[in-house]
């Protein structure tokens, strides 16, 4: 029998598209919960200082409302993340600006919005720690005994010899600022209490887990009190990895005192202000290289603002720290990182995590030595790049393929970088306003979570056969528009040779779905999507095993190959004939699988060495810009970006993937600024924080060059994330092409353009 799908490789409509497009999809804030109440936060409007209380006044009628402080809460008060130093609540210390001290539920918004401007925390003011630097110099402790979050170390081979013996050193300090994840759907969580002292939550989220067991810690129950269930998800980029369980625990504290549902939906402004960001970094780079151009010793010391508590900073440092190299073959190196905590909003999770950071810089002092040696930067690139049989500092040689040649030469021959950039110069030896850039960056990302992390989650999916010829995927895996419940189906159609509109994957809800893992650290396709491969082979091998008891059929011994069971006498049954034969027999058919640490793969936690990523995706990017020298205005015209994920099993939504996140990478370069004030950010709208819209976006020209990794589901390696990490730096050296500067940092706004400008014009004595 010829198989009836090739799903893999193949055009797919998102499976919640035609939805989506019509407007159908039900988000948290339309669906309407019965005798549902809304609540709000009471926040800190200083960045440090002690809380004293709460000054409630009295000509509001607070019978009217609930309201919820540290006092009520039954477990710890503490949302479980990696570490316990976020308190649901505030309690005795207040460490940022917006920290929730109380909580407050009405019966309408009217109601609350009355309630929250009736009361006040009383707040001790302490001098807060706003910057890294003053955290760093240890001055004012608000965190451990050092304000060090976390630090780690890298060393490879004798960097202090090799620095003696270079014909070259050059340094650099590199910067970036904070960024915000803008999802079209801002955080928003609510809780029904159920009988028995039970609690549901739901909401806009990508680890239902990771939200279960923030309640279980923050409401001391047991596991089977909890249930969390997603619903529809407008957006994520790591900003719902950690923050929805902050409030889901927050309306699930009020529902419990209100006995009725609450429904907590920030606005804009809330979600500006008070949810996680990227970390701004300092890193500086000290590089020692031959005169031919060969780099033989890096220096890097890195600092991450970690705001005032761990989220997940020591996860992002340990990313950031371990992509410090970028894609660069570099023989001795020492690394130092450090995450710094602040008296500002915590920051967390943002597609790339810490990655993008670590290689602005990089891909920066590249450019910057390229410019020392007067050699293009794109040949100095390709002297230095990692080859087969190379290792990153860390030790890990990547054994499943180096590509970051193959996509370099791509982006630079898609975008005929060589005879742009002599064209450019030319027409910006001329007089005209409008200057012309071309820049170039590389990047490279580690999928799944590092070192030993996907062992110690040691994920579950699971498949199950449902009436009317369906076949439901079960994970703890989110759809949250990159195309998860596209990608998922398309592996399992193609496992068992069944159309991909036959498979589903429903909203995942934790008492129904086993927990396969967080949503995040580009896993979802390449590690849960190939434990969906296994259980689907799995459950086809249960059912081969099965087909002695089906009466009727010619052959009871049946043997599962290429999406059909065959027999002896060369006929074959496709999947859901067998199924519905067993069904009828009152079979529940179902399989799942779990994660296996990797056979050979060795990592140690404590010397931070090792394989420290399954496998390793790579990307070029070739920016091109205008820059106005009048308005200062820079404008991303063309953007060419190759990139080398292993097999795309949904090509349409993967370039889809590269094209957004790489405008999400511009933007972060050229536009999107989040400027503190006072401890917290005083651009709290969309007027102010400006990202990127259609209308803004370069013309995208995107390669995948599929090279399939044996480890991952049909060759997949992780995608996600990978287009945040170059991009920003291709821009900034676009910029610099331009106006014959050279930006240290980003964003690029019109004043620091106007200060790298004129300071070029102070050299050059006008
Ligand atoms: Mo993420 S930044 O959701 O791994």
């Amino acid at each position: 029998m010829e198989r009836r799908t090739a799903s893999v490789g193949a055009l797919h409509l998102r499976a919640e598209g035609l939805e989506k497009a019509c407007g159908e999809t039900r988000y948290i804030e339309d669906i309407s919960l019965e005798g549902c109440w809304v609540g709000g936060t009471v926040r800190s409007p200083v960045a440090r200082g002690i809380l004293r209380g709460l000054r409630l006044d009295p000509s509001f009628d607070w019978k009217r409302t609930v309201l919820v402080t540290a006092a009520d809460i039954p477990g710890k008060n503490v949302v479980a993340m990696v570490r316990d130093d976020y308190p649901a609540l505030a309690q005795g210390m207040i460490s940022f600006r917006t920290q929730a001290v109380a909580l407050v539920a009405a019966p309408d918004r009217r109601t609350l919005e009355e309630a929250l401007q009736s009361v006040s925390p009383d707040v001790e003011v302490l001098p807060p720690v706003l910057s890294v630097e003053d955290s760093l110099s240890g001055g004012t402790i608000i965190w451990g005994d050092d304000n060090v979050v976390e630090e780690y170390a890298i060393r490879k081979g004798d960097p202090e010899g090799a620095f003696a013996s270079a014909d070259l050193v050059l340094e650099g300090v590199f910067s970036t600022g904070h960024q915000e994840h803008v999802c079209l759907e801002t955080q928003g969580m609510a809780a029904i209490p159920r009988e028995g002292g039970k609690m549901e939550v739901l909401g806009s989220m990508q680890c239902p887990y990771y939200v279960h067991s923030a309640l279980v810690t923050g409401l001391g129950c047991r596991p089977e009190d909890v249930r969390v269930r997603q619903t529809s998800t407008g957006g994520g980029f790591g900003a719902k990895e950690e923050y929805p369980s902050v409030l889901g625990l927050h309306a699930a504290l009020l529902a419990r005192k209100a006995c009725r549902p609450v429904k907590m939906v920030y606005d804009r402004k809330e979600d500006l202000l008070c949810t996680t960001k990227r970390h701004p970094s300092i890193i500086r780079h000290r590089t020692g290289v031959l005169r031919d151009g060969r780099i033989i010793a890096a220096d890097i010391d890195i600092i991450l603002d970690a705001g005032a508590c761990t989220t997940l900073s020591n996860v992002v440092l340990s990313r950031c720290a371990l992509h410090a190299t970028g894609c660069y073959s570099i023989p001795n190196v020492s690394i130092r990182a450090r995450a710094a905590a602040t008296n500002t909003p915590p920051n967390g999770a943002f597609r790339g995590f810490g990655a993008p950071q670590a290689n602005f810089a990089m891909e920066r002092q590249m450019d910057r030595i390229a410019d020392a040696l007067s050699m293009d930067p794109a040949d100095f690139r390709l002297l230095n790049l990692l080859r087969e049989g190379d290792s990153f500092p860390c030790g890990q040689v990547p054994r499943d393929g180096v590509s970051a040649r193959i996509v370099l030469e791509k982006a630079m021959e898609m975008s005929e970088y060589r005879k742009k950039k002599a064209w450019y110069r030319l027409h910006n030896q001329g007089a005209s306003r409008i200057r012309k850039g071309i820049g170039l960056s590389l990047g490279v990302h580690g999928g799944g979570f590092t070192g030993r992390g996907e062992d110690a989650i040691r994920g579950t999916a699971a498949v199950k056969v449902s009436p009317g010829e369906i076949l439901e995927i079960l994970v703890s895996s989110t759809e949250m528009g990159q195309g998860a419940s596209t990608v998922l189906p398309a592996i399992a159609a193609e496992t068992l040779g069944i159309p991909i509109s036959s498979v589903r994957h429903p909203l995942p809800d934790t008492q129904v779905v086993p927990d396969s893992g967080p949503t995040v650290a580009s896993r979802t396709t390449m590690i849960v999507g190939k434990l969906v491969e296994e259980a689907c082979l799995r459950l086809a091998g249960e059912m081969a095993g099965l087909a002695g008891k089906v009466p009727g059929l010619r052959d009871s011994r049946l043997t599962w190959s290429e999406g059909a069971f065959h027999s002896r006498d060369g006929s074959s049954t496709g999947f859901f004939e067998l199924a519905g034969l067993l069904a009828s027999l009152g079979h529940e058919l179902g399989a799942s699988a779990r994660y296996e640490p990797l056979p050979g793969a060795s990592w140690d936690d404590a010397a931070f060495r090792g394989d420290a990523y399954r496998a390793y995706s790579w990307i070029a990017d070739v920016v091109e810009t205008e820059v106005d020298l009048d308005s200062l205005e820079i404008t991303p015209v063309r953007a060419f970006v190759a990139a080398e994920a292993g097999r795309a099993i949904s090509p349409l939504l993967a370039g889809g993937q590269i094209e957004g996140g790489t405008l999400q990478a511009l933007g972060y370069a050229y536009l999107e600024d989040l400027p503190l004030e006072g401890g917290s950010c005083s651009a709290a709208h969309l007027n102010q924080y400006l990202i990127p819209t259609s209308m803004d976006a370069p013309d995208m020209f995107v390669s995948l060059e599929e090279s399939p990794f044996p480890g991952g589901p049909y060759g997949a390696k992780g995608l996600g994330e990978l287009p945040l990490d170059s991009g920003a730096p291709a821009l900034a050296a676009s910029v610099g092409f331009a106006t014959g500067t050279f930006p240290e940092r980003i964003p690029i706004t019109g004043e620091y353009l106007h200060h790298l400008l004129s300071r070029k014009e102070g050299r050059n004595g006008r």
